[in-house]
């Protein structure tokens, strides 16, 4: 029997099953508030019976995006824009979870578009960056401003404001992006990170600020939803953050209180990343933070399809998996899963007689509105 569509218990909430929209950034809002495109975009995810749908990485501050085109959540529009789209998944599919994944780009900031090259932004469009130390991002990327230890307070309560309006939108799972190299990241890795001050040095050090946005937030996030953490399970540089320092920061994360853990890699320094990509290249991270913290935790990184999906999940690997390219190339991703391992999937009632379509490896009876 499978288990990748088996109920997954994370804090106060239960996932339907154990597949989740990775979160996307689309880069089309227009200071910070979503639009036509990110209701459509995420409307595609409506009738996907998935147990719960990432919203892209929306950003605590204008400066604290990575683009223009970027999300935001620093504006009571930008909440009201996502509530309507939330209202709209709800409305076909009651019971997916609704996921936002609150970020600060620190250094990676300021870039254009991934159409128009991703690069730093040159013009008058720009904006300066911050970052736990004055080191680039990478080579031909600007130095960031070192952040000043009495700017911390503020940027930790720019987190709790969106976490509040998050909460007003809808929505259910909080995640905070502590992964790929943005502002919180940058603190906890010893190459981006070189402070001599109470938020550097030390491992312990570099964990203090982004324990101390997680700790406010965990603050008003409420209980019965759920709260966790995307952290970078290892830097894959000599020198950079390894599954022990990861280890080490979730065990801190699980005494105040955190709930689950998304465990993707790498961001610092990406021209000298070392790192074999393959499927499933990134599940052995979560796996040790798994086994040694205790926690929900979700996998992601090229899983490409239910077979594998269910083998990590029944293994015990990882509680959960998150698809992120699959879904843009096939919505439906979780119903070809459902097939291929003969397990039920939620179907809204206008969609029921794709069951009968030629070729269709499952009889039409697997086929249920709630599963
Ligand atoms: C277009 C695009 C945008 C992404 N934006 C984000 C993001 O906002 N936040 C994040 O943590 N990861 C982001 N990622 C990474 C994905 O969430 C995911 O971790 C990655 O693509 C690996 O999973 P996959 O092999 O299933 O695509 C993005 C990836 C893509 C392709």
């Amino acid at each position: 029997m499978p288990h990748l569509f088996d109920p997954l218990p994370m804090g106060g909430l239960t996932l339907r099953n154990r597949i989740g929209l990775s979160p996307m950034c689309q880069y089309s809002a227009v200071e910070g508030v979503p639009n036509d495109w990110h209701q459509v975009h995420l409307g595609r995810f409506a009738a996907a019976g998935l147990g719960v749908i990432f919203t892209e990485a929306t950003h605590v501050t204008r400066d604290g995006r990575i683009t223009p085109g970027c999300l935001g959540l620093w504006t009571d529009e930008q909440g009201e824009g996502l509530a309507r789209i939330l209202r709209s998944i709800r409305s076909v599919d009651p019971e997916v979870k609704l996921g936002i994944q609150l970020a600060h780009s620190g250094r990676k900031g300021s870039a254009d578009l991934p159409w128009k090259g991703g690069h730093p932004l040159k013009d008058h469009t720009a904006w300066e960056t911050v970052a736990p130390s004055a080191l680039p991002h990478d080579e031909g990327w600007p130095t960031p401003r070192a952040l000043d230890a009495g700017e911390l307070p503020g940027l930790v309560e720019a987190f709790v404001a969106s976490a509040k309006r998050a909460l007003a939108a809808g929505f259910e799972v909080m995640e905070l992006h502590g992964a790929h190299g943005y502002l919180i990241h940058t603190f906890l890795s010893p190459i981006s990170n070189h402070r001599s001050d109470a938020y550097g040095g030390t491992r312990e050090k570099r964990m203090r600020f982004p324990l101390e946005v997680a700790s406010a937030v965990r603050k008003v996030w409420p209980k019965d939803k759920t709260f966790g953490l995307r952290l970078s399970g290892q830097d894959y540089l000599d020198g950079g953050m390894t599954v022990d320092d990861t280890v080490a920061f979730a065990k801190e994360l699980k005494g105040i209180g955190v709930d689950f853990f998304d465990i993707s890699g790498g961001g610092i320094w990406p021209s000298k990343l070392k790192v074999k990509v393959g499927p499933g290249y990134q599940t052995p991270s979560a796996e040790r933070v798994k086994a040694e913290v205790g926690l929900p935790t979700f996998t992601v990184g090229m899983i490409l399809d239910g077979g594998q999906a269910d083998e990590i999940v029944q293994s015990g690997k990882a509680d959960a998996v998150l698809v992120g390219r699959g879904h843009l190339r096939e919505p439906f991703w979780v119903w070809r899963a459902a097939e291929a391992l003969g397990a039920k999937h939620f179907c809204p009632p206008q969609y029921l007689r794709a069951g009968e379509r030629p070729g269709a490896n499952v009889p039409r009876t697997v086929l249920a509105t709630k599963g």
